[in-house]
Parts: structure tokens; sequence; C-alpha cells
């Protein structure tokens, strides 16, 4: 049968480019939750529109990226430095970012960034509207195009002006704040109107989708009913659908004899010790910092553990071009430094902090053999970090410590011990728990989390989406 055909639309394409030279390149994973959800879905004929993470100026460049790209199934955006710097670093990652996440404007050049925000802008709806040049070359009738997350909001809108028959839907993957802090963005209005020209506007969460919804009706003054926002008898249709992960692939990578040899070789080099792991993008809705001062306070608290517990923080570098993410680099270097100092001995350690990604199968190995994982986010979409956690923990079944700021507190919450990354006291005490807890406690707790992890699948994710999609441009037809 035919599959249908769908075009995944996002700022980062699922692979990046590295150039070898003047027409050769490679191709790495993106790192990051979007990227690695949308890797899990099989069922489409999908195609992927995006951009490949590097400036290629010259005509020879793109063609040869072009061509590379297209193995893979994906579609360069070309986007240019000034660009990728006023949109990118600049609108998506120092204001929009930080605001979702309830951070605030980067406190130190707020006023700068208020300046240069009409600029910024432009720029961004500039580089949607080259996102929508692109999708419209490609686009045949039938086609749902998914756009996804806040790098994307004015593309919803350019895309039907181009034909206003064109299936939309719009997925956001991070959280979308309270109205009173929407509210206070100076292209507020102007973003939720081109958001509400999909036929279906996606969150992961029910709080993410109230909160879209009562912006519309106090902002824009429109209609919100338990389907959606009514402008003058057209609906978007607003509805909540949680991301989850390819966890058959985890649970597989379990089995293939390079994890298994690398999980022997942790575990002896960890013998003795108990394993507590971090794994982030080195961002700042990640809480790193809170949850190191949280792991130093239990240090202080609890010296019979000094040489029997091991924190392992891996931090993969991102958006290191934005001054923010650049402060707390150092910021966090300077606190595992200084931790270290204090608690190590000549021969161990109690942070490893490693500035780098991992490839899928070490990081499962990792999976696997940790105790107690540590997710501290601030403010966090969902976290998949979480659910690949307790896929791979079948056999070990370990404590997951989960903020409860994160959007997967609401389905990992019975399984997890919840806590506020805020509040440093709360999380060295709930260390103290997880690592004291009994074998009876953890497997029920275990229990309930792979179970959720189980049945909530990437796959499934997508498959709800777009027949969602398609039934509410069914129904809009029959409304007229
Ligand atoms: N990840 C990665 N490279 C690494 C370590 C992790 O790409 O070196 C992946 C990880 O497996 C997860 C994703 O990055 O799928 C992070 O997603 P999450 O939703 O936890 O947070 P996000 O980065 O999207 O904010
Ligand atoms: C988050 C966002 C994604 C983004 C990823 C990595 O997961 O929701 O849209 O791709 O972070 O960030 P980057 O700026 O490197 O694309």
């Amino acid at each position: 049968y035919n599959r249908q055909r769908l075009l995944v639309v996002a700022n980062r394409l699922p692979v990046s480019a590295v150039r070898r030279g003047e027409d050769s390149w490679s191709l790495e994973i993106s790192a990051g939750g979007l990227v690695s959800a949308l890797l899990g879905v099989k069922e489409f004929e999908a195609r992927w529109i995006g951009w490949a993470g590097v400036n290629v100026p010259d005509e020879v460049g793109q063609k040869a990226l072009t061509k590379a790209l297209a193995e893979k199934r994906c579609i360069p955006v070309f986007l240019d430095e000034e660009i990728v710097h006023q949109y990118s670093n600049g609108y998506c990652n120092n204001i929009l970012w930080p605001l979702f996440h309830y951070l605030g404007l980067p406190q130190e050049d707020r006023l700068a960034t208020t300046r240069s925000f009409q600029s910024q802008f432009a720029a961004y709806k500039k580089a949607n509207q080259m996102f929508a040049d692109v999708v419209s070359e490609h686009y045949e009738e039938g086609d749902v195009v998914w756009c996804h997350d806040y790098h994307l909001m004015f593309l919803p809108k350019c895309l039907k002006e181009y034909n206003s028959k064109m299936k939309v839907g719009w997925f956001l993957h991070t959280p979308f704040p309270s109205s009173e802090i929407h509210r206070t963005l100076p292209s507020r209005s102007e973003l939720l109107r081109s958001v509400l020209a999909a036929d279906l506007v996606g969150f992961h969460t029910y709080d993410y989708a109230r909160h879209f919804v009562s912006a519309c009706t106090r902002i824009l003054g429109l209609e919100g009913t338990p389907e959606g926002v009514e402008d003058q008898g057209r609906l978007t249709r607003v509805a909540a659908f949680p991301i989850g992960i390819d966890s058959e692939r985890f649970i597989r990578a379990l089995e293939v004899p390079d994890v298994i040899q690398n999980m022997k070789e942790l575990k002896e080099r960890f013998a003795g010790r108990k394993v507590m792991l971090g794994v982030d993008r080195l961002d700042m809705i990640k809480g790193i910092p809170q949850k190191i001062l949280a792991f130093e306070k239990f240090l202080e608290e609890n010296a019979s553990w000094r040489d029997k517990v091991v924190l392992l923080q891996i931090a993969v570098p991102t958006r290191t071009d934005v001054p923010e993410y650049q402060k707390l680099t150092s910021q966090v270097h300077e606190i595992v430094g200084r931790i270290n100092g204090r608690f190590g001995t000549l021969t161990a350690v109690p942070i490893h902090h490693l500035d780098r990604s991992l490839d899928f199968y070490a990081l499962c190995a990792l999976y696997a053999v940790t105790d107690v994982a540590l997710v501290t986010s601030l403010r966090d979409g969902m976290n998949l970090v979480s659910y690949e956690f307790v896929a791979c923990q079948e056999a070990k079944k370990g404590v997951l410590i989960l903020s409860e700021f994160a959007g997967a507190a609401q389905s990992l919450g019975a399984g997890a011990i919840l806590v506020n990354p805020w509040n440093i006291t709360e999380v060295a005490a709930s260390i103290g728990q997880a690592l004291n807890m009994s074998p009876e406690e953890r497997k029920k707790r275990h229990r309930h989390n792979f179970h959720h992890v189980k049945t909530h699948t990437a796959q499934e994710w997508a498959e709800t989406f777009v027949s969602e999609l398609n039934d509410t441009v069914i129904e809009a037809q029959l409304r007229i």
C-alpha cells in the first residue's frame, strides 16, 4: 500500500554536515531530543527539510552536500552566517529558548538583547520564509507537512499563504510558558497568529496546550474551546501529544556484543562504587550546576559514601557560539574542579565530567550500568534522557531522580523520585534515598516506568499526530 508522504520540517536536520574537502562532506548524527524522537519514526514515506548546521557559501559545496544529504532523505535549507547569527543564535536561542523555559532574557546583555530584538525578529521571519520556499519546491498534493519547534513558529503562515490546501501541523518540543510570560514578547501576537494558521498544533503536555490556548484568548481575544482556538468560524485544533522513544532500539542494543563488553569494562572500572549518571546538552535549562552542588552537599553530609559513589556527567556541547552557553561551560568546570579538589584523592575523584557527546552504543552501556540517574532540569519540554535510562534498566532496576519541571514528571512521576531542582537540600536528600532504596521498592518503581516507556513510543506519537492532522482537515472541510 502507499505510505503517506510526510515532509518533516525542523531547523536541525537529523544529520549535521562536516566539510572534508571542496566537494566532500561527512555526516554526523545531530544531538537533542527532537532528532532522537523523529529518528524513531518509521511508518511514513518521510523526507526531512532543514539546516545541516554549516555555512556553505559556494555552489560546488552546496551541490555536493545536497547530493550527500539526499541519500538520507534530507533536503537542506542553506542559511548564511548572518542569518544564523540573528535568527538561530539570536532570536531562537537567546530570546525564545530562555523565555519558553521561564529563565527570562540573559541578565547581562538584557538591554542589548531588547535593542536588537526587531532586527532579530526580522531575520527570524526571513529564515522561516526560506524554509517555506524549500518546502514548496518539494511539496506534492496530499503531503502532510509537519513543522517542528520554536524555530519555525512563522512557518505555518508562510505555508498556508503559498497553498491554503496544504495540510500543516506544528509541534512544539519545549514547554509553552504561561501567557503572562508570552505576553512580554514584543512579537507576541504575530507569533501566535502565524502558529494558528496551522490545522493542528501539538504540545507534549496538557499544561503547555492550555497555556497556548489562554495566550490566544488573552492576548488575541480569540475564543478558546475544548477543541482548540476559534477565529471567525475557523478552528485551529490544539492538543497534547506526549512524545516517546524507540524503546526496542535501546533494549536490543543491550544485546550487542560490543555493548556487553563495554558494560563489563565500566563495571570493573567502578567496582565498589555506586554509579550516578547525568546526560544533558550543556544547557542552562538542565540545571547542571544545581545538580552538582546537590551532589556536593550529599558528600558533605554523608562522609561514609565519599569513596563509594561516583557521578558521571556527560555534558554534550551545544550552541557554543552563544555567550550564555560559554559562560555556563566555565561555571560548570569551575564547580566540578572545586568539588573534585575538595573530595578527590590521589587515585579517585567523585565527579567525572565529560564535555563531549557519546555514540549510541556507548550511551546505552552507560545507562545500563547506572545505579541512579539524575535529571534536574529547571524546565524541560519532555526530557527523553529519562525515558532512555528507564529503557536500559530492565536488569538493574536503578532509580530515577527526576525534576518536577520536566514534562516527563507527568508520565514517570509515579516511578521516579520527583524533586524541585532549585532545592539543593531536597535533591541531596533524594540522592541518599535513591542509594539506600530497597530492591523491592526499586523493582516496583521501575516496573511502572518501564511499562510506560515501552507502551508510549515515538512511532505511536507520530502516528497519532499525523492521523489527528488528517482527521482535522477532513472535519474542517465538512464545516464549510
Ligand atoms: N544524546 C545525544 N548525544 C549524546 C548524548 C545524548 O544525541 O552524546 C541524545 C540523548 O540520547 C537524547 C537527546 O540527546 O535522545 C536529548 O534529548 P532530551 O529530550 O533529553 O533533551 P534535549 O537535548 O532535547 O533538550
Ligand atoms: C532541543 C530543541 C531542538 C534542538 C536541540 C539541539 O532539543 O528542542 O529543536 O535541535 O535542542 O539544539 P541545537 O540548537 O543544536 O539544534
